[in-house]
């Protein structure tokens, strides 16, 4: 089958087209005919190596799983022989751990849902990993609940996009923080109020937030304290921090600080989950949520998606089409 493969670290030039294996089946999984894929920041993190961090977790010289991409939306092409949810042709999306800018990849069942009928195939390739993270930040880790005012941080991005239209939702009253040109998109999703970062300071908000889910990871944490409510919850979700540990340092640092206060400071790590997935169908269904894809770019042409997403020109999602 072909696939985006690498043998080292490094930028969109590492990224090869490759005729490899397609993937032998476990028991517990399905094949999956992937008919698309999108961009997420962790693709990129791991296709550079950057921060070092993840070369001691996923590979020290390059990466143990050779073929990138995770979010999966396409077609049940084989189940294994304990799979009992889904049969050959069944439309599903989910998130693969062996690589999706494939043709096909394997993913235990547990971690599959049916494609939302709302969606298109290339909608629904852009929701898991950004869909599933904004969700869980809001919803599992940050608590938030109907009549909450909550701030998203990165808000015109992959994960924002989805979480500033699923903390409203889940009933809060939302502000979305982005750059200049992207207040419009912001806004077009749901936003109630935009903050534009060049313009004015997330801290000079004393006071105002009960949720502030932290994306971007760039602002300056007493800012971001002052801004949340006395017994407000700062959910730390990424950013690119150092060249050794990328966001932990800032993000640990976070979570000590608050230690002895009433305001919460907690890191997200994201995991996937069907069940999670299944809960956005619903929203999806409903007509709450929808996927924003900026554009979409073939599999052979993967290096340069890549390189829209490190511009910094994205609104909401960078689809593949396999
Ligand atoms: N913890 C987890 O489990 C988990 C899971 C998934 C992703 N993440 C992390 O989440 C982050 C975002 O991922 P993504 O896929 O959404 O990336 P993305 O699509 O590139 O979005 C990045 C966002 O950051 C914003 N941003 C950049 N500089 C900013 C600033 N100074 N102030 C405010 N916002 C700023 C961008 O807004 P403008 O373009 O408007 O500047 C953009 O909306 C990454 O660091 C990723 O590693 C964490």
């Amino acid at each position: 089958m072909k696939a985006i493969t690498q043998a080292s670290y490094g930028g969109p030039q590492v990224l090869e087209l490759a005729d490899i294996p397609t993937p032998q089946l476990k028991d517990d999984e399905v094949l999956i005919r992937v008919r698309n894929s999108s961009i997420n920041a962790g693709d990129d993190v791991l296709m550079k190596g950057d921060p070092y961090l993840v070369r001691a977790v996923f590979g020290l010289t390059r990466p143990r799983v050779k073929v990138r991409g995770r979010d999966t939306a396409g077609e049940v092409a084989t189940v294994g022989a304990a799979v009992t949810r889904f049969e050959v042709g069944d439309e599903v999306y989910c998130e693969s751990s062996t690589g999706s800018f494939a043709e096909f990849t394997r993913v235990p069942e547990k971690f599959v849902a049916r494609k939302p009928n709302s969606l298109t195939m290339e909608q629904a390739g852009c929701v898991p990993l950004a869909a599933v993270t904004a969700l869980q930040g809001l919803r599992k880790v940050g608590k938030v609940q109907p009549g909450q005012q909550v701030l998203i941080i990165g808000a015109s991005g992959g994960v924002g996009s989805y979480a500033v239209q699923i903390a409203k939702a889940l009933g809060a009253t939302v502000t979305g923080v982005c750059s200049s040109a992207k207040v419009a998109f912001v806004r077009s999703l749901g936003a109630d109020a935009v903050i534009d970062y060049s313009t004015e300071s997330v801290g000079t908000h004393h006071g105002e937030f009960d949720v502030i889910f932290d994306i971007a990871g760039v602002d300056d944490l007493h800012g971001l304290r002052s801004a949340l409510k006395s017994d407000g919850i700062l959910v730390l979700a990424g950013g690119k921090g150092g060249k050794w540990l990328g966001p932990m340092r800032r993000s640990s640092g976070a979570v000590l600080a608050a230690t002895f206060r009433r305001q919460k400071a907690k890191i997200l790590a994201a995991s996937r989950n069907s069940a999670d997935l299944e809960f956005l169908t619903e929203l999806f269904d409903a007509g709450s949520v929808t996927p924003y894809v900026d554009s979409a770019y073939p599999l052979n042409d993967v290096p340069a998606a890549f390189e829209k997403f490190e511009s910094g020109q994205v609104r909401g999602k960078i689809a593949i089409k396999i």
